[in-house]
């Protein structure tokens, strides 16, 4: 008889951990519901330093904070204002805004409408839960569960809006009408902040929305369930977004972490705020000079935590349109790094170039 090397053998258990667990579709709500006290051994993340930890570094860095009050009123306000979205996105690839126009009202209600749908276990959230993302709507934990070489600790509900929104019948109940509103709210800030980007870069204020940057948008209500040891796993491990722009809205746990200058600087959480970061896309077509930065979620044994990132463009849905830095903003001096090629062949590259 030939006995399986250990290896083999911790790598078929692991499988069938993972496939029970995808089963189940009650995510990692459903684990915790079931009141383990050890997290199972496909959470956790071999290189996870806990001396990473939010808090054993003081730093004096904070992510960019931008006032976007009467930045379509006055003129010499709009100009500060982008300058400041300049320096942010060319230093740091995060910033947050305050008085975007999105009323506070509706963003506790959509981290209340997320929080609705992940809460409760019941049949009808198992009846979302799918790996298809051309589902219109999908409730799944951990997008790349069978990829990935240790899952996290936070199950997702996703929903495209553009270019083919889901009928709000499709959306689950408890959180339909504040999906499509907050999603039609961040839509039309979305164009607010890619007018500044334009502007940022010196080009025409509608340069980056003609070239359909707003177009694709993809957004996923995450929850990050408290967890019993969270030295040992992630939210998010650090990861990139692929796409141009991303809109994120947190609750007041905190958790979100960005790499600046080799440090993990919290992204500490400020009632109102919205984060707002460059994706891999925009730092190609702006030949590097936006930067698409690292970030990680830690999750905490107290709290459950929500947020919602809505993203602007996305690889997930792959489009044969070329694209290659903008013309406008090349030169002798700055001659284009990247060759024209698809989306999800530029992301490629640049994660490739990043491990
Ligand atoms: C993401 C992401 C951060 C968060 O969805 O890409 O980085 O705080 N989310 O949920
Ligand atoms: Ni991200």
């Amino acid at each position: 008889m030939i006995l399986p090397s250990p290896g083999v053998e911790s790598e078929y258990d692991r499988k069938s951990e993972l496939k029970a667990f995808d089963a189940s579709k009650s995510g990692v709500k459903g684990l915790v519901d079931g009141g383990m006290t050890k997290i199972p051994l496909m959470f956790i993340h071999p290189h996870y330093n806990p001396d990473a930890k939010s808090g054993s570094v003081v730093s004096q860095f904070r992510v960019p904070l931008i006032d976007l009050d009467g930045v379509n009123e006055i003129a010499t306000l709009r100009a500060k204002i982008i300058d400041q979205v300049r320096e942010a996105c060319e230093n740091w690839g995060f910033l947050q805004v305050v008085n975007h126009g999105i009323p506070a009202s509706v963003l506790e209600e959509m981290l209340g409408g997320i929080r609705g749908f992940h809460e409760p276990d019941t049949q009808m959230k198992k009846e979302f839960y799918t790996r298809d993302f051309k589902e219109k709507v999908s409730f799944v934990s951990n997008f790349d569960l069978f990829q990935a070489t240790a899952a996290t600790w936070k199950d997702s509900l996703s929903w495209a809006v553009a270019p083919n929104p889901p009928h709000p019948t499709e959306l689950p109940a408890v959180c339909r009408d504040i999906v499509m509103e907050y999603s039609k709210q961040v839509k039309r800030l979305g164009y607010t902040l890619f007018e500044l980007l334009s502007e940022a870069l010196g080009l025409h204020v509608n340069h980056l929305k003609d070239m359909e940057c707003a177009e694709m948008m993809f957004h996923a209500g995450h929850y990050y369930p408290p967890c019993p040891e969270p030295e040992l796993t992630l939210g998010a491990r650090r990861h990139t977004d692929s796409g141009f722009l991303t809109v994120l809205l947190q609750d007041q746990v905190g958790g979100l972490q960005v790499l600046h200058q080799n440090q993990w600087i919290d992204a500490s959480p400020m009632p109102g705020a919205l984060v707002i970061n460059v994706g891999d896309s925009l730092q190609v077509i702006t030949n590097d000079r936006f930067k698409s930065i690292e970030h990680r979620v830690l999750v905490n044994s107290e709290s459950s935590r929500v947020s919602v990132a809505s993203a602007f463009g996305t690889t997930l849905f792959p489009s044969s349109k070329l694209y290659s830095p903008i013309k406008e903003l090349l030169s002798q001096e700055n001659p284009p790094k990247y060759k024209e090629a698809t989306l999800q062949t530029h992301v490629a590259y640049l994660r490739g170039k990043r491990v």
